[in-house]
């Protein structure tokens, strides 16, 4: 790899021979699947009805956010985001990744505001922030593309009294961002009749594949992320994704390589593993725009198929210590994408020592993450356990929204291949309804019926309360 390389794919050890492998021979057989995989998709993304695609080159998001962000009362400290699924994920995989863990304490000489991600409706992370964080130095933005997604509007209902109880009702507008869909949906309109200031979620960019629009880059760019530099490295990936030779195409090797290892081989959970603290948000975003978008029960012809490889996550080397034996001599049902970082932003040398742990003083501990992750490989392969793995020069704006596209574009590929629709959902629904029911949404009654959240429900027919186990 050249230092001009942000991101390479080295797919040495998907390819191979023997019964449970996948050869040269068989991905020149299915070129022409990858082919027909990237021109219906592009037919799509030139109809207009996948969005995605196009977001790494509208300029016009760049300069919205900068307005805004010029607009907004001065001395904000934290960005509440509240958003759930697609609405969180990617803006929390960044943040985390490119302005600092969201674990740690903030940098206080930095002086961009802590960014909090609240994307359950358990009220355990949300009470304690709001005991300890100020109204008069707290923006909020809530992100909803329907605007009725009931965790979010359940926590924006909370917060924003939270924030009328310091500031009065008018000055806490001002602290509010929304972001939603460009006409419809409950928080358009509350913007509208409020005169609370928005950004997009453009109608033909769904929620996981929403990253690369005022989802993911309002909250990075609050946070001090350069979201020019984001969207250049998607731009340049987008590029290398519309290779229609299947060898220069990584969202088509990437797509084929999991999509032949499950249908020919029974390899139905793929697991994503980065070496990279950076990472960890990253890997949970990947696994919903993975799951939800090629968990399906109809094929496009309306055909019951219920087809989709399954996700599990995992992060080295913390998970070598956890997984790597069910890895390497459980069931051969996985097919694993590692991503490897070659450059630590800022390394730690290991210091000299004598005795047993001398010969780690050569060393830093980015060099021994990249040792573990190469031995990791290595020793799968040898199990004859396939594996790609993706090399990031460095974790940075340019290959985070490379790796971003990267993957969005081969969801897009992978569920052609698997002959589905990636862009919706209809699985989640039923839930949602029942929720509704549940908690007494009008029109929804009928959902409702039969259930209870009393813990004495007649319809538990099967309950064991522990007899000795008592408050
Ligand atoms: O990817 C998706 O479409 C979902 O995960 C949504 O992002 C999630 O359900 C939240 O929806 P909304 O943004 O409408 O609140």
């Amino acid at each position: 790899m050249t230092s001009q390389h942000i991101l390479s794919l080295d797919y040495s050890f998907a390819v191979g021979s023997g019964s449970k492998a996948i050869d040269d021979a068989q991905l020149i057989k299915h070129e022409s699947s990858f082919q027909n995989a990237l021109t219906n998709t592009l037919r799509r993304v030139q109809s207009g009805e996948l969005g995605f695609w196009n977001l790494p080159d509208d300029e016009s998001l760049l300069a919205s956010i900068s307005e805004l962000k010029k607009a907004l009362p001065k001395e904000i400290r934290h960005l509440l985001v509240l958003g759930i699924g697609g609405s969180s994920l990617g803006g929390k995989s960044l943040c985390h990744a490119l302005s600092g863990s969201l674990e740690i304490p903030a940098d206080a000489k930095q002086n961009t505001p802590r960014v909090y991600f609240v994307d359950n409706s358990d009220p355990w992370y949300l009470q304690q922030l709001l005991e300890r964080i100020e109204a008069s130095k707290t923006l909020v933005v809530p992100i909803s593309k329907s605007g009725g997604t009931v965790e979010t509007m359940s926590q924006l209902l909370i917060v924003e009294q939270w924030l009328a109880s310091t500031l009065g009702k008018q000055t806490a507008k001002k602290h509010l961002v929304l972001i939603t869909d460009p006409k419809d949906g409950k928080l358009r309109e509350k913007a509208q009749e409020e005169g609370i200031q928005t950004l997009a979620v453009p109608s033909n960019v769904g929620g996981r594949f929403s990253v690369l629009s005022a989802v993911g880059l309002f909250p990075a760019a609050m946070s001090g992320i350069n979201i020019a530099e984001v969207q250049a490295g998607a731009r340049e990936m987008k590029k290398a994704c519309a290779a229609t030779s299947l060898k220069e195409n990584p969202a088509g090797l990437l797509a084929i390589l999991n999509y032949l290892h499950h249908q020919m081989h029974g390899r139905h959970v793929h697991v994503l593993m980065p070496y990279a603290d950076a990472l960890r948000p990253y890997a949970g975003w990947f696994v919903q725009l993975w799951a939800e978008s090629l968990g399906k029960r109809l094929d496009l012809s309306g055909k019951e198929v219920h087809v989709g490889p399954t996700q599990l996550p995992a992060i080295g080397a913390t998970d070598q210590h956890a997984q790597l034996q069910l890895f390497s001599e459980g069931p051969d049902d996985k097919f694993y994408s590692f991503i490897e970082v070659l450059n630590a932003q800022k390394d730690l040398k290991i210091p000299e020592s004598s005795g047993d742990l001398a010969y780690l003083a050569k060393h830093s501990l980015q060099a021994v993450l990249r040792a573990e992750c190469l031995a990791t490989r290595t020793a799968l392969h040898r199990q004859g356990r396939p594996s790609l793995c993706i090399k990031l020069s460095a974790v940075n704006e340019r290959s985070l929204g490379a790796l971003f596209f990267l993957h969005e574009a081969a969801t897009a590929l992978a569920g052609e291949l698997y002959r589905i629709n990636a862009f919706d959902q209809p699985g989640v629904e039923a839930s949602k309804q029942l929720t509704s029911g549940l908690l007494g949404r009008p029109g929804y009654e009928a959902y409702g019926k039969g259930l209870s959240l009393d813990a004495h429900s007649p319809s538990q027919t099967h309950l064991l309360e522990c007899p000795l186990v008592r408050n």
